[in-house]
Parts: structure tokens; C-alpha cells; sequence
């Protein structure tokens, strides 16, 4: 295995990806639990992630001596390189001269690191973000490439097997990167592949188990491909000790509820009670107008529902979440003390700590395709691993002005039906997310002879890798027209549609 020690670089998830994606299983711990991770894990190698300190900076943090003291070959990158090379016995300095974003390095040696990608005399994009430079190289270290801003963009002592990146690998702007690491992986740390997404799963059914022992545990499953995963797993780990809730707040599509019950029914007999709360969901909300207080009445009013049929079926010890790693906002502490503060984006905030559970956590280090990937292995149908991400609050966030039930009606008439045609069309995939939207307006049309005075409806579709940024989906006009007419003929209520070409940012995806 791999151990990454995290000096608390926005990328160091994405490290481990490139490791995964390379067949070999690796683990992040923070550098202040370094020492005791390594001791634990008796990795085969090292990797030193980046981090926004610098060297020069009294107290700025380091890896653990034993580390360098046990003879496994250490990687370096950006800041873990600079680290490793104060602790070898070179020297760093901060500089005025910062090379940000994509940068070129030219390489002067052949080594291990570059073998099949990189030969000496050739030039390559990489993608730098330092501010410190090495002005001082370790004994027995040489350099391996060169770029403008950095002498020693890259340097090795191959018979240590240490070796320093002032770039990052990891990201995609260094498109030989992922063959960079795997290099490291393969050839310098000798890390055959064998590890998988069928691996991931077996180890994480084991520290399920591990973590649960015989206690009881429940899910708020919504039918998303996050929850859907989280709670097969678990299932595979304790069986009938996990429970899974479905909360119906009455502003989910059009069939969902019914669909994902039939699902989990039909393929894997899991413990699972649907709850329809749509009532109360809708009285809370009707005629609300603003944003902020629609999305904390659900909120409170899902805790609130959940908190009871959990107090029904017996209570639980743990409560199960399909959190991401990118859902996890996890900060390094630099003066702080020892702890590392790790802040969870709760799903179901504020549960856990009304009803006295502990989380669990099955994802919590994977990005959304490794999910749907475990989907796969863990049989879940494609119509739910390749589902479009449906907010928590649903359509009441898409019915600006006040919710009523009418609206709501008419907003999953209209979403069914552009959704419909967007699967006709072939479309699905090559959207991120695509939605409906009801606006508080009305306008004049005539149909037949006569004058209507109806609802606009405005259709969003975007594309994204992550959902932090979005550009509107670029249809075909023809495409917008038949779903347009689709919708005035078939919705009552409806006699205009406008499609949002708002990217994010500036706009938000969802409408509030
Ligand atoms: P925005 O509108 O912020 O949305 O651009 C980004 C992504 O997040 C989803 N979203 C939510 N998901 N609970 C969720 O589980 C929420 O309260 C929520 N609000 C927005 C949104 O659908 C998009 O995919």
C-alpha cells in the first residue's frame, strides 16, 4: 500500500485517485497522524503531498523523521517536495518569483519517474502552483527537469528512490501525470495492481462490520445514486440490521418514490419504509415565497419525520450517509494543536446528535464516478447510477414564489414530460442535470379560438463536471421546440416555455 501524507492541499484526494486508477490501494492521513498512520499501514511507499505552508515559516510542518529513517521511496510534490528536501539536508527559500498554472519543464535525464512518457531533450505541459524553490539540493540528489521559474522542477536521488516534483501530477492540466505516478507506483515502489473497485468493496463491507459490530442502523435513502450505494453496502455488511427510510416530502419527481421502492424491493429485499409525509411537507410550505426559509422548514420538518419513524422502528445506533469526498470540507490545522478539524456536510444535519448516533460513512473517500463504478459492481440497474443529482429540497426550489400544491402539480407534469423527451432524444447522458422550472408569472396565449392566461415554464439543462461550475446545455433549437409544444399541449396550466442559458457562475444552477 501507499500511504499520502496530506500537508493540506486543496488536490490530495485526487493523488489517492491516480493511485487507485494505477491498481494499488493507498490511504491519506494528515501529517500531524503521519507517524502513527505509517506504523499502522507499513506502506510500501510514501507520497508527500502539497500544501499551502512554507518551509521557511517557523513551525511549518514536516514529515515524519521516520519516514526517511525506513528506506521506503518518497515522492514528493510541491510543498512535500520542499519538505523533503529541508529534512534531506538541502535548502528552500520563499521567492518573489511564483510560478502559477500551466508551466513547461524540460527534461534533462531519463529516470525510473519518466520511463515510456518523458525523454531527455523533450518538453511538457505540467501544471506548477509554488511559491517556495529549491535553492540547495540534498546530497545525492540530481536534478531531472527543468522549467523557466524552477532549476529543480523535478530531482531524484534514484538510489534512495526519493524524488521531488515542484509540479502537481495529480490534476489533469499535467496530462502525463497519472503515468508519472503510476511510474512511482509500479516501477519505483514495485506495487503490483491489484486492487479494484471489487477490493474497495470487500474492504469497506469490512470496516463496516468493523464499526457497526451488532448494532443497528438506518439510512434516509432518496433513490440518488449516493444514497442508493451507501445503503447497498451496508446491506451487504450487516443485512437486516440496517434500515432504510424513504421520505416522500411530496415534491419529488413524478413516480420517484414508487420506482425507488419497487427497485429496492425487486432487486435486493432490503429493509426499506416509505413514508409518505407530502402533507404535512406541503402545508408547511404553502405559499411560501422566500428561498431560505422554503429549504430550513424541509429541513427541520425531514428531521422531524425522520426522527419519528426512526423512534418507530426501534431507534439505531449509527446513522448512514452517502457523503463524497467532495461533500467533505477537510482543513489541515496549522496552529491549531494536533487536531485535524474535518467538517461534515450533513445530509440530515443535525440529526445525528438530536438522536445520539454515530455517522457511517462508506463513500466518504471516493468522487462521484468511483460511486457509480461500485454501483455497477454492487449490481445497482444504470437507471439509477447514471440519475441526474436531485436536490434535497426538490421541486419546492423550483417553484419560485409561493409553493402550492397546484404549482407543484403542474411543475411535474411539465418536468416528466421535458425529461421524457430528453430521453427520446438521446440526451440523458450527455447532460449533467436537467430540470423544470415553474415561474410565478403569467402571460396571454390563445389556443384554438380562445385566450389563456397561464404559467411560464422555464427548462434548465447544464453540463458540469463537479456542479461547482455549469454551462447551460447547448440544444438543438428543434429540440426545445418539441418539448415546448409537448408541454403547453399536454400541461394544463402552462401556455409559455423559455429555456435558461444562464451559465454558473453567474447563475446558480438551481433557481434559489
Ligand atoms: P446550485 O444551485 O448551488 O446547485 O448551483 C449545485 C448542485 O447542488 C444541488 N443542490 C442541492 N442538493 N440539497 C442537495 O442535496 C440541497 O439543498 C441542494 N441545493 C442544490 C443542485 O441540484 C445542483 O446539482
Amino acid at each position: 500500500s501507499i500511504l499520502i501524507v496530506d500537508f493540506g492541499s486543496q488536490v490530495t484526494q485526487l493523488i489517492a485517485r491516480r493511485v487507485r486508477e494505477a491498481g494499488v490501494f493507498c490511504e491519506i492521513v494528515p501529517f500531524q497522524s503521519a507517524e502513527e498512520g505509517f506504523r499502522r499501514l507499513k506502506p510500501k511507499a510514501v507520497i508527500l503531498s502539497g500544501g499551502p505552508a512554507s518551509t521557511s515559516d517557523i513551525g511549518s510542518p514536516r514529515a515524519p523523521q521516520l519516514i526517511f529513517d525506513s528506506e521506503v521511496p518518497v515522492l514528493g510534490i510541491c510543498y512535500g517536495q520542499m519538505a523533503m528536501c529541508v529534512q534531506t539536508g538541502g535548502k528552500a527559500e520563499s521567492s518573489d518569483h511564483r510560478e502559477f498554472g500551466r508551466a513547461f519543464v524540460k527534461v534533462l535525464k531519463s529516470s525510473p519517474l519518466f520511463e515510456g512518457i518523458w525523454e531527455p531533450g523533450t518538453q511538457h505541459q505540467v501544471w506548477m502552483s509554488h511559491g517556495d524553490r529549491v535553492i540547495d539540493l540534498p546530497k545525492g540528489f540530481e536534478v531531472l527537469a527543468v522549467s523557466d521559474g524552477a532549476p529543480f522542477a523535478a530531482y531524484a536521488n534514484e538510489d534512495r528512490k526519493y524524488y521531488g516534483v515542484m509540479f502537481h501530477p495529480e490534476v489533469v492540466h499535467t496530462p502525463d501525470g497519472g503515468k508519472l505516478l503510476a511510474n512511482f507506483v509500479h516501477r519505483i515502489a514495485g506495487l503490483e495492481s491489484d486492487w479494484s473497485m471489487a477490493g474497495y468493496r470487500e474492504q469497506a463491507i469490512r470496516e463496516i462490520r468493523e464499526k457497526v459490530g451488532d448494532g443497528r442502523v438506518i439510512c434516509a435513502l432518496s433513490g440518488g445514486v449516493d444514497s442508493s450505494v451507501a445503503a447497498l453496502l451496508i446491506h451487504e455488511a450487516i443485512g437486516d440490521r440496517l434500515n432504510c427510510i424513504l421520505v416522500d416530502h411530496g415534491l419529488m419527481r413524478k413516480n420517484e418514490a414508487a420506482e425507488v421502492v419497487a427497485m429496492f424491493h425487486d432487486h435486493y429485499n432490503l429493509n426499506l419504509k416509505l413514508v409518505d409525509a407530502s402533507d404535512r411537507f406541503i402545508l408547511a410550505l404553502e405559499g411560501e415565497a422566500d428561498p431560505e426559509v422554503k429549504r430550513k422548514t424541509i429541513g427541520r420538518l425531514f428531521i422531524d419525520v425522520f426522527e419519528e419513524e426512526a423512534k418507530a422502528i426501534g431507534g439505531a445506533d449509527f446513522l448512514a450517509q452517502g457523503t463524497l469526498y467532495p461533500d467533505v470540507i477537510e482543513s489541515v490545522s496549522f496552529t491549531g494543536g494536533p487536531s485535524v478539524t474535518i467538517k461534515s456536510h450533513h445530509n440530515v444535519g443535525g440529526l445525528p446528535e438530536r438522536m445520539n448516533m454515530q455517522l457511517v460513512e462508506p463513500l466518504r473517500e471516493l468522487f462521484k464516478d468511483e460511486v457509480r463504478l461500485l454501483g455497477r459492481e454492487l449490481g445497482l440497474p444504470e437507471s439509477f447510477i447514471g440519475r441526474h443529482p436531485f436536490p434535497g429540497p426538490g421541486l419546492a426550489i423550483r417553484c419560485p414564489g409561493g409553493v402550492t400544491r397546484e404549482k407543484l402539480d403542474i411543475l411535474r407534469e411539465a418536468d416528466a414530460i421535458y425529461l421524457d423527451e430528453i430521453r427520446k432524444a438521446g440526451l440523458y447522458d450527455a447532460i449533467w442535470q436537467a430540470f423544470a422550472v415553474l415561474l410565478p408569472v403569467q402571460t396571454v396565449g390563445v389556443m384554438g379560438d380562445g385566450r389563456t392566461y397561464e404559467y411560464v415554464c422555464a427548462l434548465r439543462a447544464v453540463t458540469s463536471v463537479d456542479g461547482m461550475t455549469a454551462d447551460f446545455y447547448h440544444y438543438d433549437m428543434d429540440f426545445l421546440g418539441r418539448a415546448a409544444t409537448r408541454i403547453i399541449n399536454e400541461v394544463r396550466g402552462i401556455n409559455r416555455v423559455v429555456y435558461d442559458v444562464t451559465s454558473k457562475p453567474p447563475g446558480t444552477i438551481e433557481w434559489e
